[in-house]
């Protein structure tokens, strides 16, 4: 597996978190109650995988795609400043559920939209990068290539769908696994 199939595998895992997620937004948005264990569980995920560990290995494999073809930027857009600007989102919807918890000066409205917010650009950036971005520098680079992103990327396993699970996480890795069922059972 090199470094292009290990991000398409974060992002089929990240998929299924987003729509956790939203889940628990359209909960809320009905004014009833969400489980906020699923929520932080999401939240707390983002800051320690995605924002640690998977941006900046798309980061490295963007450096070398753009050496191999400068251009491609016209394409792509700025995939770092999409990275810091998610990042920052996570860390406003964080403080933004901080509030409604301790009812401070945010209304239910409020976080919903800024739920919203997130949700629209964690997928409309993937999209963008399993639509262009990955299947370009699947195109341009060599093995070679590949291989040398992968010695520079610091690797970690994911603490939610990797083979050992955060104590943190159970619980929204359990609501997965059973919203995973139930999708499966309604499409039969
Ligand atoms: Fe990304
Ligand atoms: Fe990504």
């Amino acid at each position: 597996m090199d470094v292009i199939d290990m991000l398409k595998e974060e992002h089929r895992a990240m998929a299924k978190l987003l729509k956790a997620f939203e889940r628990q937004l359209d909960v809320l948005a009905r004014a009833e109650h969400p489980d906020y264990d699923v929520i932080d569980g999401v939240l707390q995920y983002c800051r320690d995988f995605p924002d640690r560990y998977h941006h900046p290995k798309e980061d490295l494999l963007l450096e070398r795609l753009l050496m191999r073809q400068p251009e491609a930027s016209e394409k792509i857009g700025d995939l770092y400043k999409e990275h810091e600007e998610l990042a920052e989102l996570t860390n406003r919807l964080v403080h933004g559920f901080d509030s409604l918890l301790n009812e401070a000066e945010i209304s239910r409205e409020g976080i919903v939209a800024l739920g919203r917010d997130f949700l629209q650009h964690y997928w409309d950036h993937m999209r963008k990068e399993e639509e262009v971005f990955l299947p370009l520098a699947r195109e341009v680079l060599s093995e070679s290539d590949l291989r040398q992103v992968d010695s520079k990327i610091e690797s970690s396993p994911d603490p939610l769908f990797g083979p050992e699970v955060d104590a943190r996480f159970d619980s929204l890795r359990e609501h997965i696994l059973a919203w995973d069922r139930e999708d499966r059972e309604a499409t039969g």
